[in-house]
């Protein structure tokens, strides 16, 4: 078994402000065997959604990403699994809503996209951008150390689940 990959995936407002919608997204994590390896819900700031979105500045679409990206509580994960960054991106499908209810009706997006903007969820493209936005939003979260310290924990499925928290944790032993 090969090391596991992190990436962030944002489960956005217009879900987390739908129990059965967030409940549905919550069950494809855990049915696609992806750890949680952090876990948190947040209104994201207006300076965070800048920063975040940086790549998109100066497309027409970024006044009403950012608009939309802070309009509520988001749910914020930290995600593992072997191939977590192409595996999550293949469960959301493609970016638009419209092309993904066509195209991919049972993707994340194509089952839960409202518009091109409100189209669920987020996930890394990159392990260098999964890096980048695991730190924005966990800055006090150390990949390194966790690769160190924790990796081969959750490889070796030495954790339990809190569902109240929604969150994978390292069993004392
Ligand atoms: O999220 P993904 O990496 O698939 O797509 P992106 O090209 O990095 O775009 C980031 C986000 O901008 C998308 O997830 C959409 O929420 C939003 N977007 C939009 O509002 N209108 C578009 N035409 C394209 C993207
Ligand atoms: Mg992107």
């Amino acid at each position: 078994m090969t090391i596991l990959e992190l990436t962030l995936a944002i489960i956005k407002p217009h879900i987390v402000k739908n129990p059965v919608f967030l409940d549905a997204v919550r069950n494809v994590i855990l049915n696609s065997d992806f750890k949680i390896v952090k876990s948190k819900r947040k209104r994201i700031s207006l300076d965070e959604a800048t920063h975040f979105y940086e790549e998109h500045k100066h497309k027409f679409f970024y006044n009403r990403l950012v608009t939309f990206m802070t309009s509520g509580p988001s749910d914020l994960y930290v995600l593992a699994k072997e191939n977590a960054i192409r595996d999550w991106r293949s469960l959301m499908g493609p970016t638009k809503s419209f092309k993904a209810q066509y195209e991919a009706p049972n993707t994340l997006r194509g089952r839960f996209g409202l518009s091109d903007t409100r189209n669920a969820t987020h996930g890394s493209d990159s392990p260098e951008s999964a890096r980048r936005e695991i730190q924005i939003f966990f800055p006090d979260f150390n990949v390194d150390e966790w690769y160190r310290t924790a990796e081969q924990k959750f490889r070796s499925n030495l954790i339990i689940f809190s569902k109240e928290e929604f969150i994978h944790k390292i069993v004392d032993t």
